[in-house]
């Protein structure tokens, strides 16, 4: 018998929506047919966007995208995309495949989907392979009123509003893919850039420097000591693996230990945040910075049959346990984790969406983000609980939190690959008059794919609420969200 105490009396920090976060980059499928079809498109479309895909992501409240990348962001040039579509330069997409990138979604596209979308956008720019003027003037571009050359530009091309883009990254990845600098000399480039990142319309950036890559402690002290005051968030990358980068091993067919060794891995998630941030609080005693893990997720071998540099990767149950564990460590440490980016939103690594031509499938993943949505800017609980041990691995995870009518929500994961788990959950200074739950479970290696689109949904869940107690059985492999009124 697990026992869980939620104390409704113990609000901790707020969660901050962001980190329901996502990502997308040019790369493999995510933008040219994930999201983006073309006005002209057979795919049903509204300027261009898909509307199956916009329609789903809307249901899980997506509060913020990230784009143009990734590796590509730090080859990207931003005027490349802009202007009449027929006249835009075409490059090669040198990270993802050599692929011709026809700069038809840009700048105007992207805010478009972030429109239609309802979230805030967050844009990368280009460190390694730009220019100081260049991302200036793509930020007066966004943000100017007219009557500035970039915003009369802005306008000429069709839009006269200044769009307000607050979140802001100077590059990506600049220990590796962005330019392979070395702490010292991106915390100078960091200083250089962000001084040229200008508020425009009384409008202030939110301005994200480019962090470690996973236990990169140097990195994060070198450049939290020479430019931590001039930021207002470090990016952190970790992707889970369960094997090595040339065997990293199959989405869909594994055995029980490869299960449990996913599981752990992506346990480490707590630990860098704890981590990281301790060394960034060194250096930041008000407190003023905020981890941003803007990439995150599962990375396993691309499904047969499709190009290795596009990252397509199949998504089963296993994946959703890994997504609702680290979203429970987000919503944790949600007083240091103020934004969390999936990589990425569709048809790349751990997606919400898979398409394939017309058709569109759901992933597992995607609604492990469908269950957590109440934790959207929700007051965390105090949840005290033991989170066992499955193979080195933790059984059972817990979130939970207070949304501003009061409602409580919490998200239970049994992380075991067979084992039921009965709970028993106490919420005290609560008289609660009525639980709703739902459940997501399967075996592990189940998975959505076109044929077969609810192998994986969500299902009602029966739970006993009396005196103050809920308990329910947990299946192996699930993920059960209820809500107290
Ligand atoms: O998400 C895929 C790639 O992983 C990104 O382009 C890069 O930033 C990271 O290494």
């Amino acid at each position: 018998m697990a026992k869980v105490t939620i104390d409704a009396s113990l609000g901790k920090s707020v969660i901050n929506k962001n980190i329901y976060g996502h990502f997308s980059e040019h790369l493999g499928r995510c933008i040219y047919e994930g999201l983006y079809v073309g006005e002209g498109s057979s795919i049903k479309n509204v300027n261009g966007m898909r509307v199956d895909v916009v329609e789903a992501l809307k249901n899980i409240m997506v509060p913020v995208l990230r784009w143009p990348g990734g590796c590509f962001a730090d080859e990207y040039h931003w005027k490349d995309g802009v202007g009449p579509k027929d006249k835009r330069k075409k490059i090669i997409n040198t990270n993802w495949g050599g692929v011709v990138e026809d700069n038809s979604f840009g700048t105007h596209e992207f805010l478009e989907l972030c429109s239609q979308l309802g979230c805030e956008p967050y844009i990368c720019a280009n460190v390694g392979s730009g220019t100081v003027s260049e991302m200036a003037d793509w930020i007066e571009y966004l943000n100017s009123p007219e009557g500035s050359p970039m915003g009369d530009w802005r306008a000429a091309n069709g839009r006269k509003e200044p769009w307000n883009v607050k979140f802001i990254g100077v590059g990506n990845e600049n220990w590796g893919c962005g330019g392979s600098m070395r702490p010292e000399y991106y915390a100078d480039e960091y200083r250089r850039y962000q001084t040229f990142a200008k508020n425009h319309g009384g409008k202030r950036l939110f301005k994200i420097a480019c962090g470690p890559n996973g236990a990169d402690y140097e990195w994060t002290d070198k450049l939290m000591s020479s430019a931590g005051r001039m930021m207002d968030g470090l990016a952190l990358h970790h992707y889970t693996l369960t094997g090595p980068w040339d065997n990293k091993g199959s989405a869909t067919s594994f055995t029980e230990e490869q299960y449990y060794k996913t599981i752990k891995a992506g346990r480490v998630m707590q630990d860098l945040i704890q981590k990281h941030t301790a060394i960034m609080q060194r250096h930041d005693l008000d407190h003023k910075v905020s981890l941003v893990v803007d990439e995150w997720g599962t990375w396993h071998d691309v499904e047969p049959g499709t190009p290795g540099s596009f990252l397509y990767q199949q998504n089963t149950i296993r994946d959703a346990m890994l997504a609702a564990l680290t979203l429970n460590i987000f919503n944790q440490e949600s007083a240091y984790v103020s934004m969390a980016n999936i990589a990425q939103i569709a048809n790349v690594l751990q997606s919400m969406v898979l398409t394939d031509g017309e058709k569109m499938v759901l992933t597992p993943t995607y609604h492990v983000f469908d269950l957590y949505k109440e934790h959207q800017g929700a007051t965390l609980l105090d949840a005290a609980y033991d989170e066992g041990d499955a193979n080195g691995a933790p059984e059972l995870s817990v979130s939970a939190s207070m949304s501003d009518s009061s409602r409580i929500h919490a998200t239970f994961a049994n992380l075991s690959y067979s084992k039921v788990l009965q709970v028993e959950c106490e919420i005290q200074h609560r008289n609660f008059r009525e639980a709703q739950a739902k459940i997501l479970t399967g075996n592990p290696a189940d998975f959505n794919d076109f044929d077969h689109p609810n192998t994986v949904s969500i299902a009602k869940f029966d739970v006993e609420a009396k005196d103050g107690v809920l308990r329910f059985e947990l299946p192996p492999a699930s993920v059960a969200a209820i809500s107290v009124l």
